[in-house]
């Protein structure tokens, strides 16, 4: 397998990484959190800004840790979309330049496939058909993962993207941005039972529900009327670890039935977790106890996997190289693009 270098722009993160065999050679990822973090979310023009100044240091650094030079090198990539258009453009511009003046073939990544391959890198010897669960600030998916580059929606978010529920919900609670790992956090220590909130189902014009799409929008009303009720009944301090932990469950709920259902009605006995809700101690282990008894595999990458790196770009990639998948020059980075 091709040894390759790839850059991840597409939000908050400036992401270097070389990959060979689906062995990371090295892994470097600069945090823009910290940045963003007085405006409570991502600020575009920021972003950009901040990964111009990032890129160099970080190309040098993940050279160095692979110990590599750019003979050793067999090819290079970016992710290409979806994303924050200027902020892909940052990478996918220095990974384009980079492959014309060192002659290496180029590789565009759909940023949904890295999260898919970020598995692969856990598990290299997993292998296609299984499901995959994508669950980030951007996107809340069901993939059936047939092959490389063969990817079939099943279900997803209607509206909110879990990870943006969780931001909003702690935007909400005033917890801090990004929300998710705060709520993760305070949920260990209340009650899920203490408030009932919405599932968040998806009535279907001939009757019933969708079986894998799910909406959190709802959810997240229910928690600000909640809120809002309480702080009329003059309850304070709020009671945010039961608020938190009654939440979180209502999320890992309807994440875990649908996962759960949607692997048992296609076959497929492997489930593979990504994206940075894959860091939910709550889903871990719910998901896992749930699959259990159905003798279903579940998989959930290291944290430093699930969020947003380069290493599962260089991955994805390294396989689109050995199949021959090389992107023309005139790939444009895209805001929205289905995988
Ligand atoms: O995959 P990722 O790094 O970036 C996107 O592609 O969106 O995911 C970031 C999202 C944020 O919404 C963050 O709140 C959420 O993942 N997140 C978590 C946890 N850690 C990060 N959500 C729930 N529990 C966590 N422990
Ligand atoms: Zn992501």
């Amino acid at each position: 397998m091709a040894t390759i270098l790839a850059i991840e722009t597409s939000c908050d993160e400036t992401a270097v990484a070389i990959v060979k065999n689906r062995n990371i050679l090295s892994s470097v990822v600069a945090s823009q959190i910290k940045l963003h973090q007085p405006y409570g979310g991502v600020v575009p023009e920021v972003a950009s800004r901040q990964h111009l100044e990032s890129i160099n240091f970080c190309l040098d650094q993940a050279l160095e840790e692979a110990q590599l030079d750019w003979g050793g090198i067999d090819g290079v990539a970016a992710t290409c979309a979806p994303g924050l258009v200027g902020a892909l453009l940052v990478g996918l511009t220095a990974a384009k330049t980079l492959s014309v003046v060192h002659r290496k073939p180029f590789f565009g990544v759909h940023h949904l496939e890295g999260h898919i391959y970020a598995t692969y890198l856990l598990e290299p010897t997993l292998k296609p058909p299984f499901l995959c669960l994508l669950v980030s600030g951007g996107h809340t998916s069901l993939l059936h993962v047939q092959d490389c580059g063969q990817y079939e929606m099943l279900g997803s978010t209607r509206d909110d993207a879990a990870g943006e529920c969780f931001d909003k919900v702690a935007r909400l609670l005033k917890l801090g941005y990004p929300g998710g790992p705060v709520i993760d956090r305070l949920a260990t220590r209340g009650n899920p039972e203490a408030f009932p909130l919405p599932e968040g189902k998806i009535s279907l014009p001939q009757g019933g529900y969708h079986p894998y799409d799910c909406s959190f929008s709802g959810l997240k009303t229910a928690v600000l009327r909640l809120v809002e009720k309480l702080e009329e009944q003059g309850v304070d301090p709020l009671p945010v670890a039961d608020i938190a932990a009654s939440f979180q469950g209502a999320v890992v709920r309807s994440l875990t039935k649908r996962t759960i259902q949607c692997a048992l009605d296609y076959g497929l006995d492997t489930i593979a977790v990504g994206g940075g809700v894959a860091a939910n101690q709550g889903l871990r282990k719910t998901l896992q106890t749930a699959a259990a008894p159905h003798q279903l595999k579940v998989y959930f990458p290291p944290l430093r996997l699930c969020t947003d790196n380069a290493a599962m770009i260089a991955c994805a990639a390294a396989e689109h190289c050995d199949r021959g998948h090389i992107s023309p020059l005139t790939l444009n980075a895209q805001s929205r693009l289905k995988i």
